[in-house]
């Protein structure tokens, strides 16, 4: 049975919300990650751009960190402006940050979804992004997910035993993560700081079904240095 929430996706009615105000710890530059060349344009730039080729996608925030300001309102402000960005202040984590894009959009009536993309994913392919925003419209919540490929195991009491999991059901979460705008909402009123590893977590503890849409697992989250040289070679593909 269909959702009684179905909607048309119609032209601008997806808030993409981009978290960039990390400080890149484990990539071990000497400035935010993102700014890190990727095919000869920043990290953050390929994300954004990828979702502002997208129709439904009628505005783009970008959450950045307080040092970072000067970078992305002096010499990247070009970048920033060719794709509509607009640029918001995140916050000490991660869901603070995507706190601060939701509330940009409080009043806008004309956005009825709200996606949220790592700014360090830069290779998100227009298909998934496609396929996630189709099922969101049915749904209220979806997000891109991969296939566990790797062989499992649970370790048992001191390590000296050890037990293989069933990788069948189990997927790594990756972004967009999409939801209706109330739905999103929802489970950030209720967030009260408990740690939550992603969105789509905030919003199953709210008891609302968050809907998995295969995504390739090209689309990485730029971590480590090696994560670079990877992306590069994928993007050369
Ligand atoms: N992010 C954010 N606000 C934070 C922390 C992270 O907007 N307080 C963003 C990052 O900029 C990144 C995305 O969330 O685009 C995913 O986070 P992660 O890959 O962990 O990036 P960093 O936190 O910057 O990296 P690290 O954890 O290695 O320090
Ligand atoms: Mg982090």
């Amino acid at each position: 049975m269909n959702d009684p929430h179905q909607t048309k996706l119609t032209t601008g009615c997806i808030a993409a919300v981009l978290p960039a105000a990390g400080s890149g710890q484990r990539f071990g530059s000497d400035r935010n990650k993102l700014f890190a060349m990727l095919g000869g344009k920043p990290i953050w730039f390929h994300a954004a751009s990828r979702l502002a080729a997208r129709p439904e996608v009628g505005r783009i925030m970008m959450a950045i960190s307080e040092g970072d300001e000067a970078d992305f309102r002096g010499p990247f402000a070009e970048l920033v402006n060719e794709l509509g960005i607009e640029l918001v202040r995140g916050g000490d984590q991660r869901s603070d940050s995507v706190r601060a894009g939701l509330d940009a959009i409080a009043n806008d009536k004309s956005i009825e979804f709200i996606a949220i993309h790592d700014a360090a994913r830069p290779l998100v392919c227009d298909a998934d992004l496609a396929a996630v925003f189709a099922k969101v419209a049915e749904t209220g919540a979806a997000i891109l997910a991969a296939p566990v490929t790797a062989t499992l195991k649970r370790q048992l009491d001191d390590g000296n035993a050890s037990l293989t999991v069933d990788r069948s059901e189990l997927y790594t979460a990756l972004t967009p993560q999409v939801f209706r705008v109330d739905v999103l909402r929802c489970g950030y009123d209720r967030h009260r700081g408990r740690p939550a590893t992603d969105d789509a977590q905030l919003v199953e503890r709210t008891g609302y079904r968050v809907a998995l849409v295969h995504g390739s697992a090209d689309n990485i989250k730029i971590t480590h240095p090696e994560d670079l040289r990877i992306a590069e070679a994928i993007l050369a593909r």
